[in-house]
């Protein structure tokens, strides 16, 4: 049978300086996500990417005396440096200076143009630089700045293209009302609708001639395209569109899931349902917002300086306790604090004491029992259902968070099998059964449901923490670690289980 698709995407990042811990913080969400869909049997396509025109990025680079390009190429090797060492699985990478998408994009611009829904016109307006955004004076702060960034917007007045959005508006709403799921969480949908939908939608100016940074209107070359234009149909270009027949195009799209930043919702199921509209394509399933990750209750800023590169927190503490911390600390869609210190005690509670401990302890007591032979004597007793019938219901729970994308919760009902296994331990006391002869066969049993829960979790876990789910498999020796092995039992009999290694050293706060 073939399998089901998943197309799934983060935004694409401005390259205007390195990558911090809020762009990886989307990242490893979306990885998480799709490596998630991957286990569970999809054919998964995850693309992120880097968006790179723009006067923000021309700026920078004439402040630094290089072309934008040669500005931009380097804050990407470090990106993709970085999430090779996050361990990020995706599909593709897009470039928008890669030659296809500009080729792609000019298409697309024509295809809008000659169906009369992009016009030439005069822009009069307010602009947001580093947003990148057009305001109208009601849309302002109480300062009359960006509403967004709170800087300063200036006036331009040029000729200009504009994209008829208000066109789209009524069907717009309608297709809300039919899909309800479309904008995640719905909080954020209400936001659209009353803020921005239904006071009216004004056509939008969709080219610039005040700088050069951009790709080129064919038909008129003064003019390039709005960024922003620019970067929606990243999630299509990569694609082959428009050839609709590309392979690519005809098996994932529409996508099944944009993440976003909740400041880009707006564009992401306003603007760009508008545009496919125009095409006649099919949009995406969902477009999810989430919060910020913040620092001090204040934005991650380089200006600032409140935050290191992220791969010396990788360094100083390992892959999967950035990827856990990501996943775990903020409820989904929630604004999150970031402190190395919520980092470290992360770590400790959960991946020191919880996890780790449970596997060591486990693997050591086997190993003093019974010379790290595992094997069940199914000598049951009742405490035996505390973990038996919660690792059974796990993967279903596990499964309802993962399609709603709360990973956060998902995480905590694996954890809470773990833990369970803890206190199994305390109340069973392995060391007791030990000393009594009699009692051989119920240790096994009592190690077995242990170490058998240790697999379910770490089966569970790969798409969070793989690194460590692949330790733990070594561990356990064990071949049994795909999704269709989630049934309790389905841990061997008489394997002999490895050395335990420790899976994470205790950080000292001192
Ligand atoms: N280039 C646009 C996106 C175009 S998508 C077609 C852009 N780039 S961005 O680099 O400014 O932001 C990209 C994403 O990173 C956004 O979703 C944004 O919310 C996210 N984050 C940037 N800083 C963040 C935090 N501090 N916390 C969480 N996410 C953050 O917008």
């Amino acid at each position: 049978m073939e399998k089901k698709k998943f197309y799934i995407t983060t935004p694409i990042y401005y390259p205007s300086a390195d990558f911090h811990i809020g762009h990886c913080y989307t990242t490893i969400i979306a990885d998480a996500i799709a490596r998630y869909k991957r286990l569970s049997g999809y054919d998964v396509f995850f693309q992120t990417g880097t968006d790179e025109h723009g006067q923000k990025i021309e700026k920078k680079a004439l402040e630094t005396g290089v072309t934008p390009k040669e500005y931009v190429d380097p804050i990407i090797e470090n990106a993709k440096d970085l999430w090779k060492k996050l361990g990020i699985s995706y599909d593709y990478f897009i470039r928008t200076t890669d030659e296809d998408h500009v080729k792609r994009v000019q298409e697309i611009f024509k295809i809008m143009y000659d169906k009369g829904d992009i016009y030439k016109g005069e822009y009069k307006g307010l602009y947001c630089t580093p947003c990148e955004s057009f305001w109208t004076e009601s849309q302002l702060d109480e300062n009359g700045a960006c509403p967004d960034c709170h800087r300063e917007v200036h006036e331009v007045k040029e000729e200009a293209y504009f994209f008829r959005l208000s066109k789209y508006q009524d069907k717009l709403i309608e297709y809300y009302d039919k899909h309800p799921d479309f904008i995640q969480p719905i909080s954020r949908k209400n936001e659209m609708l009353n803020n921005f939908i239904k006071p009216g939608l004004e056509d939008l100016c969709v080219s610039r001639t005040s700088f050069k940074w951009g790709i080129p209107v064919t038909f008129d070359k003064d003019h390039v395209i709005y960024v922003w234009i620019d970067a929606l149909t990243n999630y299509i270009t990569s694609l082959g569109y428009p050839d609709e027949n590309s392979e690519l195009f005809k098996k994932y799209w529409p996508a099944d899931l944009h993440l976003v930043g909740k400041e880009i919702v707006r564009f992401h199921t306003i603007i760009w349902p508008c545009m496919l509209m125009s095409l006649g394509l099919e949009l995406p399933h969902q477009v999810f917002g989430h919060g910020w990750l913040i620092i001090n209750g204040g934005k991650i800023s380089k200006s600032l300086g409140n935050y290191k590169d992220p791969r010396e927190y990788i360094d100083s503490y390992g892959v999967d306790a950035v990827r856990y911390f990501a996943l775990r600390e903020v409820p989904f869609g929630n604004d999150g604090n970031f402190s190395e210190e919520a980092l470290i005690s992360r770590t400790n509670s959960d991946l020191v004491n919880t996890l780790g401990n449970l596997v060591n302890r486990t693997i050591a007591m086997s190993k003093k029992y019974f010379d790290s032979k595992v094997e069940n004597k199914h000598v049951n007793e009742s405490i035996d259902d505390s973990i038996i019938t919660y690792a059974n219901m796990l993967p279903n729970l596990v499964e309802t968070k993962m399609n709603s994308f709360k990973v956060n919760e998902a995480l905590e009902d694996i954890f809470e099998l773990l833990k369970r296994c803890n206190k199994y331990i305390d109340d069973t006391t392995p060391w007791l059964l030990a000393k009594d002869e009699t009692k051989l066969d119920r240790l096994k049993t009592v190690l077995y449901n242990i170490l058998e829960s240790i697999r379910i979790s770490a089966i569970l876990l790969r798409a969070f923490i793989p690194t460590t789910s692949d330790r733990i498999f070594k561990m356990l020796n064990t071949k049994n670690i795909e999704f269709d092995t989630l049934e309790f039992g389905k841990l061997e009999n008489n394997i002999t289980l490895n050395e335990a290694e420790i899976l994470f050293e205790r950080i000292d706060t001192k």
